[in-house]
């Protein structure tokens, strides 16, 4: 374990860049791996988690290569041809990673066993695994559903139809990739949109989907058999990323920090609405689209914030920012509410708890409740900090590790985070870019 106490730097200034999307780059290596031809690959996130779908691509029989310029070379196994690896797959710390690519296998003649760390292998994966079966794959998961498990794919697997009982891209996802090798139509009825990078790279890569709405529903429908064709993709920057520096440069006084390409798709974009509805000083500059997805530079001042009661129909388009919007929260003024966020607790930590326990150990107002969390800010006034002596628990979670260090930004006496290491499973540059920001 590698702990760190993070404190106030000083405004936030200049201009950073943050890595690229991970949800994204862990499609591109995925969707590259089975399309048959040279797919190359610039932007991608080279963190750990994405790391690991690189591994288990290779496994199943893709070529991937990273050269010096940080391009990766994909030479793709085909749908319908992966091979059966010979080892686990170490999934390390990502759910993402392991509901993909169970998804992947459940259409193949195959079987796989999935590993992964303390945090993964406590993760609910009956989500994915009710779908999988009724398409014909046999699963033997660990007691509740949990890792290591064991799916042995079908060939051919049935299609279904199948309505997303959470809102979950990656059951949404893991789903459409078993389609992809199964005759016939597969369908996911969605009630609530998730984010839909699957959907956009699918059709990019060339598969047939088909997506519609039926009674405020989203039904995407995907072509199976398919045969993917290669393609560039150049991955836009994270917007989960750079929620870090979204937060910190908002409750630093006297920051005005440039992010340069930040994703904005609107199934990811929660953070930036729910902050401005706040009171934050976010300005878009230079709106593009990177590989399909739309881009901007966001130019983030200080401001004062408000708290207020967060839609909860916002949750699935910030589901990850939560930790730091939490943090925002703790410095604005008066009363922060949020509801509807059972999700949290089956993140890589509960982030319900886990952020409750980090926020109070440092001196904020927290309140947990079932399903959120609700925050007396101080209306800008810094957190005291962490007792001497006492940090805060990362519990294998990179997103409480980097939240907390925002905190530490905006506190008399600094932030300890007990771990930093969960960081690099996202986003490697993290420490250098606060650094490179707060000089
Ligand atoms: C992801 C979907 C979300 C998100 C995760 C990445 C994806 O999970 O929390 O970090 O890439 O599809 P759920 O699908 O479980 O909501």
């Amino acid at each position: 374990m590698t702990s760190h106490t993070f404190a106030h730097l000083g405004p936030l200034r200049g201009t950073i860049r943050v890595p690229g999307d991970k949800s994204i780059s862990h499609r591109a290596l995925m969707f590259a791996g089975l399309a048959v031809g040279r797919s190359r690959i610039t932007g991608l996130l080279e963190g750990e988690d994405v790391l690991a779908t690189a591994a288990a691509m290779r496994q199943f029989g893709a070529d991937i290569i990273r050269s010096d310029d940080g391009t990766w070379t994909v030479h793709g196994a085909g749908v319908g041809s992966l091979l059966e690896p010979k080892q686990a797959l170490d999934m390390g710390n990502s759910g993402t990673s392991t509901r993909l690519l169970m998804g992947l296998v459940a259409s193949h003649a195959i079987t796989a066993t999935f590993v992964g760390d303390a945090s993964l292998s406590g993760r609910p994966m009956n989500r994915v695994i009710a779908p999988l079966a009724q398409m014909g794959a046999s699963i033997e998961a660990s007691p509740g559903g949990t890792l290591p498990l064991m799916l042995r794919g079908a060939a051919p697997a049935v299609p279904i139809a199948y309505r997303l009982p959470v809102a979950s891209a990656q059951v949404k996802s893991a789903v459409l990739l078993a389609g992809l090798n199964t005759p016939g139509i597969t369908r996911v009825i969605e009630p609530v949109p998730t984010r839909d990078h699957t959907e956009r790279m699918l059709t990019g890569f060339g598969a047939k989907l088909d997506v519609t709405q039926e009674g405020g529903e989203r039904i995407i429908a995907i072509h199976g058999e398919a045969d993917l064709k290669p393609m560039d993709v150049t991955v836009p920057g994270d917007p989960s990323s750079a929620a870090f520096f979204m937060v910190a440069a908002s409750i630093v006084p006297g920051s005005d920090l440039t992010i340069r390409n930040v994703g904005l798709n609107p199934t990811r974009a929660g953070l930036l609405e729910v902050l401005r509805q706040m009171g934050a000083n976010i300005t878009e500059v230079d709106a593009r689209e990177v590989g399909g997805e739309p881009v901007a530079d966001l130019r983030v001042r200080h401001a004062n914030l408000t708290g207020i009661d967060i839609d909860p129909a916002l949750a699935p388009s910030m589901i990850d920012e939560f930790p730091v919007l939490f943090v925002a929260a703790a410095l604005a003024s008066g009363t922060t509410r949020t509801t509807g966020l059972e999700e949290l607790r089956v993140k890589e930590s509960d982030r319900l708890a886990a952020m409750a326990a980090a926020l109070r150990l440092a001196g904020a107002r927290v309140e947990e409740h079932e399903d959120g969390l609700t925050i007396q800010g101080t209306g800008g006034e810094p957190l005291s900090g962490t007792p001497a002596g006492a940090s805060v628990a990362t519990r294998l979670d990179h997103r409480i590790a980097m939240s907390m260090a925002v905190a530490g930004l905006a506190s008399r006496h600094g932030v300890s985070v007990d771990d930093t290491a969960p960081i690099n499973t996202s986003f490697p540059t993290f420490m250098g870019l606060l650094e490179e920001a707060g000089q």
